[in-house]
């Protein structure tokens, strides 16, 4: 039975959700990828950085594009090093600046995905999937890139059938 990895960045806190400030005690695509996990299976990977970024949206908001703009690779709490069980990687994060978060690029230009398939889940508030394709055939070196799916941030606790349905399509 082919093995399913589930990597995934998501920031608690305060963020911005259709048009004002609200605290999160969960991330959104945090509960986006446990609805991938109850839906098709596998293990769950938590990319989480070594210096947290600010609490405060709008400070978050520029040491992110700091951070995109100098290519940055900020140090992980942990690191995956081996992949080589997992079929079917999932790579879920929310949208900065119209691509994954920098952290989520340290992670995965540390592994080989030679004939692994990856599969893009993006949580926004509005940009879509916006980089998320492009990044993956970029970072994951070895990979064939699939069919992704966008979720609007603030509806994460409602979009279970969306993303079961996707998650089990592509499997
Ligand atoms: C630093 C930062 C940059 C963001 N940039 C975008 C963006 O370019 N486009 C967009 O649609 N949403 C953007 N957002 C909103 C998040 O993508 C959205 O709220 C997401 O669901 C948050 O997921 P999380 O709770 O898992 O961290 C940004 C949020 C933050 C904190």
């Amino acid at each position: 039975m082919a093995k399913n990895l589930i990597i995934y960045y998501s920031r608690k806190g305060q963020n911005y959700v259709n048009g004002s400030i609200k605290n999160l005690s969960k991330g959104n695509t945090e509960i986006c990828a446990e609805f991938i996990r109850k839906a098709v299976g596998g293990d769950l990977f938590e990319v989480d950085t070594v210096k947290a970024y600010s609490d405060d949206y709008m400070t978050c908001t520029e040491e992110a594009q700091a951070e995109l703009r100098n290519k940055a690779r900020p140090e992980l709490k942990e690191m995956l090093s081996d992949i080589s069980e997992y079929d079917n990687v999932f790579v879920c994060g929310p949208c900065w600046w119209g691509t994954y978060p920098c952290a989520i690029f340290t992670q995965l230009e540390a592994l080989d995905f030679s004939n692994k398939r990856v599969f893009p889940l993006m949580t926004h508030e509005g940009s879509g999937l916006a980089g998320a394709p492009a990044a993956l055939k970029k970072y994951c070196k070895g990979a064939a890139v699939g069919k992704g799916l966008a979720i609007h941030g603030a509806d994460a606790s409602r979009s279970e059938r969306e993303v079961a349905s996707w998650a089990k399509s592509v499997v």
